[in-house]
């Protein structure tokens, strides 16, 4: 045993992919291994996408995408993705999973698409993406939580092109620097590009104003450091991981594409773990 997924036939869950780019490109070659329960069927891009990431098509439209009759449609692009396709995905009956969990902290799109889902057939299915422990997150939740704190950290030079440029100079930190403190709705709507951990820890725990956010800038590391605490009835938990980037961008955490295929693979099995 390699600790590697093995295969017994079955029919294939077929995929419908919302992003044509790092992330859709690893679930696509996944899905493509022999024996595969996972058939990804096509792919909705933007105008920059050119060619698709597998053998799959990539369209245009979102009606174009719903007539390949998926089981689930997966969104791996983005916030406007989550804002165009969300509800409409829902309404036409058909599962969303989101990756971009951070769109939810606009309060107007969550109410949208929490109705849209309470009216369908199909359902809103979050994924647990790049933060760890979102298990014991929502499990302790059902006994009270009393506390939630998310410390990410990433080297200076990441979080150039947010606010944090303007209030610190990147070039010229040597010491880890808190650039932002705060709640996680303040944290995804000031870093959008960043906001997509926080979002989760929100959402699986204590909700947006209850979870606290640090976004630190730390010469000492080289990966993205999200450090997940949290205190309830259940006890306290203390989780760090040291995320490598996606090989196709650096941005992305590689465990974003895999915790995806880890939800699909649960969507298609006989025993889910
Ligand atoms: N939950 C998490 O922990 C987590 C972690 C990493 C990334 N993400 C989310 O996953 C998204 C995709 O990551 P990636 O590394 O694959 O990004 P990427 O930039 O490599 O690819 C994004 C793809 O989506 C397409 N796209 C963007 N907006 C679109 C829209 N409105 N309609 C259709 N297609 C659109 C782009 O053209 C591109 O093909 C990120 O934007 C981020 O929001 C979530």
């Amino acid at each position: 045993m390699t600790g590697k997924v093995q295969y017994s036939g079955s029919a294939a869950l077929k995929i419908a992919l919302i992003g044509n780019g790092a992330i859709a490109k690893i679930v696509t070659q996944f899905c493509a291994a022999p024996g595969s329960r996972l058939q990804v069927v096509a792919a909705l891009g933007m105008g920059g996408d050119k060619a698709s990431v597998g053998a799959h098509p990539l369209v245009n439209s979102l009606a174009e995408l719903l007539a390949f009759k998926p089981d689930r449609v997966v969104e791996c692009a983005g916030h406007s993705a989550v804002a165009a396709y969300a509800a409409p995905v829902l309404e036409a009956g058909v599962d969303f999973i989101l990756a971009s969990t951070g769109s939810l902290a606009d309060e107007s799109l969550w109410n949208t698409i929490k109705a849209a889902a309470a009216k369908s057939a199909g359902k809103l299915k979050l994924v647990a993406g790049a933060l760890p422990g979102v298990d014991a997150l929502s499990s302790g939740k059902l006994a009270g939580l009393t506390k939630v704190t998310l410390r990410s950290s990433k080297p200076p030079k990441a979080w150039k092109g947010t606010p944090a440029e303007s209030a610190h100079d990147l070039d010229a930190i040597t010491v880890p620097t808190v650039i932002f403190s705060g709640n996680a709705r303040e944290a995804a709507l000031t870093f959008p590009k960043n906001a997509n951990v926080a979002a989760t820890a929100a959402l699986a725990g204590m909700g947006f104003e209850a979870t606290r956010v640090e976004l630190v800038a730390d010469p000492n590391v080289t990966q993205n450091v999200h450090h997940l605490e949290a205190e309830g009835a259940f006890g306290s938990l203390s989780l760090r991981i040291n995320a490598n980037p996606s090989p196709d961008n650096p941005k992305t955490s590689h465990m974003a594409a895999l915790s995806i295929l880890r939800f699909l693979e649960n969507e298609a099995a006989t025993i889910v773990i």
